[in-house]
């Protein structure tokens, strides 16, 4: 839930008569979360986004997870899944529990229509850029955008231009937003968050498509997968009001917090959903007390299993591991993690770091998909001790 956004043509008075220009009414729909008791907004429809002539199961691929046993940390060589497909169908899921999935993408094709009734959905892009079409307009995102996709909009993604786009995708069981602490008691962003309201962009447009149809929608659900035929095209909206919209944050907006010794993930926070939390690591100025260590220091997630996504930069903590832009680490919970042999006396002095990630914490293990494992680094967890896998 960002702010409240009124984009095209709405009534004056919520729940009123609202003439279609060739007669008949506009079709209101409120999509409200929490019940009514969230976040939401009204649109207006030129046909009922109801009509649906045709529905069919869709099967899931088995994704084959397992948990992390023996637990040990992960290296996910991402890069070497091969790339195709879409933003939707294309994603690779690598890791998942009941409250969120991670999968990367490295899409060259448009997407179908559709529709994540099961949570929200935060798309990372690494690279790239792409359109992401919704019932509310659209969203012209660049590498670097977080996108935020709330809970059942009907969006699809379309790249734009000459590149793949590498992308995270963090499917939520839950609602994505600013962390609690970053707001006031009436949702306004603090001056102690590291973004504030302009910082985050909706749709200024409504796409108004107005196809007859018939269309279909991929539907996710708490179910399954299911394929609905609408009558008509769901980007008939012609305006819409309210708190409930798609959004994109630029991590290049995001004001990294320093300080004169190592600050802990907590100040790169980003997001929160129900069971997990996000930060980004930024380019920014590292710590300056005279005798500071910028590399981090070993720590052990007692109540999380870390996830790190490396997009860009030089990641100081990490050298000499095989770690570079693409890969994902995981540092399950049990497990003591720390900065790469030799990293910390090689960041004694430095005054900046170029480094790029984006993190996800969460608070029930993490298990790993057949994707996972199929770009898994089998020498990395042996890392720190400088040795290989052991035979
Ligand atoms: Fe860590």
């Amino acid at each position: 839930m960002p702010y409240y956004r009124r984009v095209g043509d709405v009534p004056p008075k919520r729940h009123t008569q609202f003439d279609r220009p060739e007669g008949g009414l506009f079709a209101e729909e409120l999509m409200g979360s929490d019940g009514f008791s969230g976040a939401s907004a009204l649109l207006y429809h030129r046909h009922s986004p109801s009509a649906i002539v045709e529905a069919a199961a869709v099967d899931q691929p088995d994704l084959g997870l397992a948990p992390n046993d023996p637990l040990l940390p992960h290296h996910l060589r991402t890069t070497e899944l091969a790339p195709g497909g879409d933003l939707v169908g294309g994603r690779r899921p690598l890791l998942s529990n009941a409250d969120v999935r991670l999968s990367v993408a490295a899409a060259t094709d448009a997407s179908p229509l559709y529709r994540d009734a099961v949570g929200d959905q935060l798309v990372y892009l690494r690279t790239g850029e792409a359109r992401l079409e919704t019932s509310f307009g659209a969203l012209d995102c660049v590498a670097g955008d977080h996108v935020i996709i709330p809970t059942s909009t009907t969006h699809r993604w379309l790249p734009t231009g000459p590149d793949v786009v590498h992308a995270l995708i963090i499917e939520a069981r839950s609602h994505i937003g600013p962390p609690p602490r970053y707001r006031s008691a009436t949702g306004q962003l603090l001056e102690q968050s590291p973004y504030c309201e302009r910082d985050l962009h909706g749709p200024s447009e409504p796409l108004v498509v107005d196809d007859e149809g018939p269309v279909d929608v991929l539907v996710r659900h708490r179910g399954g997968l299911t394929r609905h035929r609408l009558a008509h095209h769901p980007f008939d909206v012609v305006g819409w009001d309210g708190y409930l919209h798609p959004y994109r944050f630029a991590v290049a907006d995001f004001e990294p917090i320093t300080g004169r010794i190592h600050q802990p993930p907590p100040v790169h926070q980003t997001f929160a959903g129900s069971g997990f939390v996000v930060c980004a690591f930024v380019p920014r100025k590292l710590d300056y007390h005279p005798r500071s260590v910028p590399a981090p220091y070993h720590h052990a997630n007692v109540d999380s299993d870390e996830v790190l996504y490396y997009c860009d930069g030089d990641f100081t903590s990490r050298k000499g591991s095989g770690i570079g832009p693409g890969s994902i680490s995981l540092h399950p919970a049990g497990f003591v993690h720390g900065p790469q042999p030799g990293s910390v006396e090689a960041s004694i002095g430095a005054e900046a770091t170029t480094e790029l990630a984006i993190m996800i914490d969460t608070f029930a293990p993490l298990e790993l998909s057949e994707h996972a494992r199929r770009c898994d680094d089998p020498s990395y967890a042996w890392s720190w001790a400088g040795g290989a896998a052991p035979t």
